[in-house]
């Protein structure tokens, strides 16, 4: 058996603006998903996935639909997660060239599904590291972090950056521009993050602001101003003022906020971590629902989260300087 692991991350800056090819700065944090793959006789892929939310819930999931519980977690929600392990194995598959291996996949994880914090990347990185071990080869870093892009592209219907994935394969704050995917020396971040419970549907919000972006000029003005928060965000980033990170931070949520992606709770928890002190604060991942992340170095912003209406839970994030391991 192989088991690997990768984090989840927040988005400082950028996320919806890197769809269309302006640079985004992701940062790895320590929640992780952990995936075990064993090699099984015949040819059936058997997953098991537990604690797929901060709630935390167990599924027990065959691959057939009448093989799935009555768990607390939308049905569509458990497909996509699903879809993301299916084609992670087909990419082991071509890896490999074995295309009639079979395998018993378990998946344990702390990130919460659909939430902005790259619980699908993480979980196609680790399966892909895995699942190639498993089977005796090891994948170089790019080329897991690329396979594991084209599992999150499938699976999204065409519409994916690849800086989830190379975030999640590499750790640590990373710069994704289309192709070109680099790491980034980041300072300590004094990083608290709020959670509504929900989660967005990531292809409805990139096919809503691509659809704003085509019919108002202004709309594509503001994903290419989100571009230039970016620049100026990895200028404070590697000087490491914080103070100016969070400024651009609250910038971002502003353009976020309209382009339609954010909602009333991620606008509530935004508001009640600035009335708490916190440097900036804006939602992370593609919105809807889900998360924000701030920035905040005294315990008022988790406190004042923990008491907001809409807010399920607040907790502060460690940078993962580790990848995929
Ligand atoms: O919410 P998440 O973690 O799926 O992030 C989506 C980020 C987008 O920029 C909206 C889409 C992408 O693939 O980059």
């Amino acid at each position: 058996m192989a088991v690997s692991s990768a984090p989840g991350k927040v988005y400082l800056f950028g996320e919806h603006a890197v769809v269309y090819g302006e640079p985004a700065v992701p940062c790895a944090i320590e929640l992780r998903a952990r995936v075990d793959v064993e090699q099984r006789a015949d040819s059936k892929l058997r997953v098991h996935a537990e604690d797929l939310s901060l709630d935390g819930f167990t599924v027990e999931y065959a691959g057939e639909p009448e093989g799935r519980p009555d768990v607390d977690v939308s049905e569509s929600l458990l497909n996509a997660a699903m879809g993301y392990v299916d084609s992670a194995i087909e990419q082991v598959r071509s890896v490999t060239g074995e295309d009639d291996v079979g395998f018993d996949v378990t998946i344990e994880s702390d990130i919460p599904l659909g939430a902005g914090l790259g619980s699908s990347a993480a979980v196609a990185v680790a399966a892909i590291d895995a699942g190639t071990r498993e089977l005796g080869t090891t994948l170089e870093i790019d080329d897991l972090a690329e396979r594991a892009y084209r599992t999150e592209h499938e699976v999204q219907g065409g519409q994916a950056s690849r800086a989830d994935t190379f975030c999640s394969a590499t750790g640590g704050a990373v710069r994704v521009e289309g192709d070109d995917c680099r790491s980034l020396e980041a300072p300590e971040l004094p990083i608290v993050i709020g959670f509504d419970g929900g989660a967005g549907d990531t292809g409805e919000l990139v096919a809503g602001v691509r659809g704003l972006r085509e019919e108002y000029d202004f709309a594509a003005d503001t994903v290419e101003a989100i571009g230039d928060i970016v620049r100026r965000g990895e200028d404070a980033l590697a000087a490491g003022d914080i103070e100016e990170l969070g400024r651009l931070m609250d910038f971002n949520h502003g353009l976020l906020s309209a382009l339609g992606v954010s909602s009333r709770t991620l606008d509530s928890m935004v508001w009640a971590a600035r009335d708490a002190g916190a440097m900036g604060a804006k939602l992370t991942g593609a919105g809807g629902g889900g998360c924000i992340v701030s920035l905040d170095d005294t315990n008022e912003t988790e406190t004042a989260l923990s008491y907001t209406p809409g807010c399920e839970d607040a907790f502060r994030a460690e940078l993962a300087e580790t990848g995929v391991a």
